[in-house]
């Protein structure tokens, strides 16, 4: 597994992270028991995955709190979120923090998220909660500040554009794939000018781990007049990505390979609650960058989709 340092953080982050929420919340969305939930932490963890994201409301942490027992705590980087899908209050805050340090059984998180506000409340969150989350950091209770996105409602990241205007914010967390790039002119050049850490979702989700998602999505682009279809093969859109001449094994290869090396991530969240998927996405961190024809074609067939995330 690969090292990177997670911006001005300088947190040791491995490059592929795991997401104990999106569409598997690690199989408990699908009835795995919590033995084989925790039984996927550690795997992930022995493979030396040490990046580890959760959230209130996936209801992993205590599963993560279980996994995570007995592994050195400081080699580890755990990161957790706080709802905000409701109006909340600076007590709030306080009172979720100590419940979800509770669940994970640690007296820290690395990394405390706001969960994907909306750009509405943002004004709000910076008047009202920044300066709770700043005094619970200095308690040491969390060590950086991140936000995450709601970026199937705002596939264009307007939220983390006017975030990353503001200097509090260490990490952020950004929805992009190879069918929804625009976080590349968005927020990258913001988050790298600053140093701050990027952690990457939706490099996967539904669209391109299910067989039929893809030419869904392509669809609806061709729908929207995103995408030009001299460009693609209908029947097979994303087929030309998997061939042997250094090109991808599947498409999921594809998409976590495409995110991995583009300049300005850092950590690419993979969820599943299936060992044997772990394991080939572990395979996927160790193959280089697709072939560059293959990246110029992707980049250039979706240079002006915007309008979907890969739901
Ligand atoms: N706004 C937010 O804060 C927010 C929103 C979304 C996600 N997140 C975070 O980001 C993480 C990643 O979420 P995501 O939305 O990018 O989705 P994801 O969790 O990466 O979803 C990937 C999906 O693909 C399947 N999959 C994974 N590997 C596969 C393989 N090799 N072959 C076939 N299927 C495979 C998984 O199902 P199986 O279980 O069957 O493998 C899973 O349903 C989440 O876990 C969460 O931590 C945060």
């Amino acid at each position: 597994m690969e090292y990177t340092l997670l911006g001005r953080t300088a947190l040791k982050v491995s490059k592929m992270g795991l997401g104990c929420g999106g569409p598997s919340q690690i199989g408990q969305r699908y009835g795995r028991s919590v033995e084989e939930s925790v039984a996927v932490v550690r795997h992930a963890l022995d493979s030396g995955i040490n990046f580890i994201d959760t959230a209130e409301s996936y209801q992993t942490e205590a599963i993560v709190g279980q996994a995570i027992r007995g592994y050195d705590r400081e080699s580890l980087v755990i990161s957790t979120k706080k709802s905000t899908s409701r109006p909340i209050t600076a007590k709030d805050v306080e009172t979720s923090l100590e419940r979800s340090l509770s669940r994970l059984g640690t007296s820290y998180v690395d990394i405390y998220h706001l969960h994907a506000p909306a750009l509405r409340d943002y004004a709000f969150i910076v008047k009202e909660i920044v300066p709770t989350l700043q005094h619970l950091k200095a308690e040491g209770k969390i060590r950086f500040l991140g936000i995450t996105e709601r970026f199937n409602h705002e596939p264009q990241h307007k939220m983390l554009q006017r975030a990353s205007q503001d200097d509090f914010w260490d990490v952020m967390m950004v929805g992009f794939n190879l069918l929804n790039q625009t976080a590349r002119k968005y927020v990258f050049p913001k988050t790298m000018k600053k140093n701050i850490g990027v952690l990457i979702m939706y490099a996967v989700r539904r669209a391109l781990s299910q067989p039929e998602r893809p030419r869904q999505g392509i669809q609806e682009l061709l729908k929207n007049k995103q995408i030009d279809p001299s460009d693609l093969d209908r029947d097979n859109p994303l087929g030309f990505l998997i061939h042997p001449d250094g090109g991808a094994v599947s498409l999921t290869d594809a998409a976590y390979r495409f995110c991995r090396y583009e300049p300005g991530t850092h950590v690419i969240l993979s969820g599943t609650g299936n060992i044997e998927h772990l394991t080939e996405n572990i395979e996927s961190f160790t193959r280089p960058p697709l072939p560059e024809s293959d990246i110029r074609r992707l980049k250039h067939v979706f240079r002006n989709a915007d309008s979907i995330t890969g739901q």
